[in-house]
């Protein structure tokens, strides 16, 4: 149904209102998909507070400073409710999202015991998964798909997503991908254009792995896609020409949370007050599930390659060569069982100022990895249903905020400083609506601007 709301806020341009229920479906049901499965269950029940989601606690100014208008985003905008949404997903293990919870050791015991919290997940049972081995190395489960050729695959994911949706009485759904990291698989041939890639998938070419079926089915179904992971899926471009075809929005890839998060805080405060930078060593500990598959040199590549772009966007040696010319940047990710969930991450940073003086700044980040993702993958749910009842579609720029290595649009340079990230969302929110957008200029008080 296509009308415009009343928001108490003006207009809002002609998005469908959220009516029914909302599928959110996870390829993948481990450590993230089941802290978040949870998490909203606990939130529903008043167990707990949506910490770290900005569609449930965030606020943004409206208008001019001096109208002192303030709205929660939830209020503002129309999105999809906890109360609406039902969790799916897929997974090569076939324990139900209760036993993988409580495999995953993210959650206190005490919420997961929670009678009314584990009979919903214990309902939440994994649909057979499409995976190869030599894609994800460390992994081997009995509960998948058995098919001829790739296209089969994205055929018998397209009805898991219809039969869902049929059972559960849904309006709509979307897909965040809380899979494993795939070993490496940059761009080729195969995937540049739509009937190459259908093609590929007719002849079962080896260039294309799992994530980019569930994708490309994802889409033929109008679901909207997040690339959780650092997987190349929607960046192709056969994915791209297909999400425009079919009118739905992509956004990707790799949630934003620990050490990278920490990245974009740090990193755009050094370069705007023009520090120097001579290295940047960054290393993790982390033991679970995630961590064994990135122990995989190809696996880990994936994690390497968005993980290091973002600080070469942000201190950039073509804007500042005599800052960030010789920057040395490492990232290690090692598997240590004993820490489980309980990531660690420690930055050395080697800087320099006046004079050349150099400084060092240490971070030691002692961080939960599913904790910090959950809200990210929820926000990135909520806000893809929005964008697909505005009729947005192909890449959501506007997402940046919470992706590890943000798609923009072609030749386009990708924005990873977290401030701007947010003001980019918050103005796409009050673009939605109607509203002034904010420059944050100001001048009308010295005389020289008008209101
Ligand atoms: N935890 C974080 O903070 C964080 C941050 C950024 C990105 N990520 C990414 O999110 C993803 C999930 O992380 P996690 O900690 O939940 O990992 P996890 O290992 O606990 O869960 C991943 C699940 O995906 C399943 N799986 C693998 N391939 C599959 C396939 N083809 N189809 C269906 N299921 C499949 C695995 O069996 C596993 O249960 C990873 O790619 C990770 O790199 C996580």
């Amino acid at each position: 149904m296509e009308q415009k709301l009343n928001n108490n806020s003006g207009n809002l341009k002609n998005i469908k209102i959220p009516q029914g229920k909302l599928g959110i479906l996870t390829p993948g049901m481990g450590a993230v998909a089941t802290t978040l499965y949870a998490g909203v269950e606990a939130i529903k029940l008043g167990l707990a507070k949506p910490i770290g989601s900005y569609t449930q606690m965030g606020k943004l100014r409206l208008g001019k400073r001096s109208e002192k208008r303030y709205k929660k985003v939830k209020d503002l905008v129309p999105l999809a409710s906890l109360d609406q949404i039902v969790f799916g997903g897929w997974d090569l293990f076939p324990e139900n999202a209760y036993e993988a919870a409580t495999k995953a050791k993210v959650l206190d015991q005490q919420l997961l015991q929670n009678q009314s919290i584990k009979e919903s997940l214990s309902k939440i049972s994994p649909m057979s998964a499409v995976f190869d081995n030599s894609y994800v190395k460390n992994l081997n489960g009995p509960n998948v798909k058995k098919y001829k050729n790739k296209m089969e695959a994205a055929e018998l994911l397209r009805q898991d997503i219809k039969d869902f949706i049929k059972k559960n009485n849904l309006d709509r759904a979307v897909m965040v991908w809380c899979a494993s990291t795939e070993v490496y698989n940059p761009i080729k041939p195969v995937h540049s254009s739509l009937e190459s890639f259908e093609e590929g998938l007719r002849n079962n070419d080896p260039d294309i792995s799992p994530s980019q079926i569930y994708t490309y089915a994802a889409i033929k179904e109008r679901v909207p896609y997040v690339n959780g992971s650092p997987n190349v899926s929607v960046e192709i471009p056969a994915i791209q020409e297909l999400a425009k075809e079919m009118r739905v929005p992509i956004s990707g890839s790799d949630f934003k949370t620990g050490q990278t998060l920490m990245k974009t805080i740090v990193a755009p405060g050094l370069r705007h007050r023009l520090l120097g930078v001579a290295g940047w060593y960054s290393t993790n500990i982390l033991g679970n599930r995630d961590g064994e598959v990135l122990d995989d040199p190809g696996s880990f590549r994936s994690k390497e390659v968005s993980k290091t772009g973002v600080l070469e966007d942000i201190l950039s040696k073509e804007d500042y060569p005599e800052l960030y010319g010789d920057l040395y940047h490492l990232v290690k990710i090692n598997y240590y069982p004993p820490k489980g969930d309980n990531k660690e991450g420690w930055d050395n940073i080697d800087i320099f100022g006046w004079l050349g003086a150099p400084m060092q700044i240490k971070i030691n980040f002692l961080c939960r990895d599913s904790i910090l993702a959950a809200p990210v993958a929820l926000d990135l749910a909520l806000f893809s249903d929005l964008a697909m009842r505005a009729d947005m579609h192909g890449i959501q720029e506007w997402l940046s905020f919470y992706l590890k290595a943000p798609m923009v649009g072609p030749g386009l340079r990708a924005e990873n400083d977290l401030s701007i990230q947010l003001l980019k969302l918050e103005n796409t929110l009050r673009f939605f609506t109607n509203e002034e957008i904010i420059n944050h200029l100001g001048l009308v008080h010295y005389g020289v601007a008008e209101e």
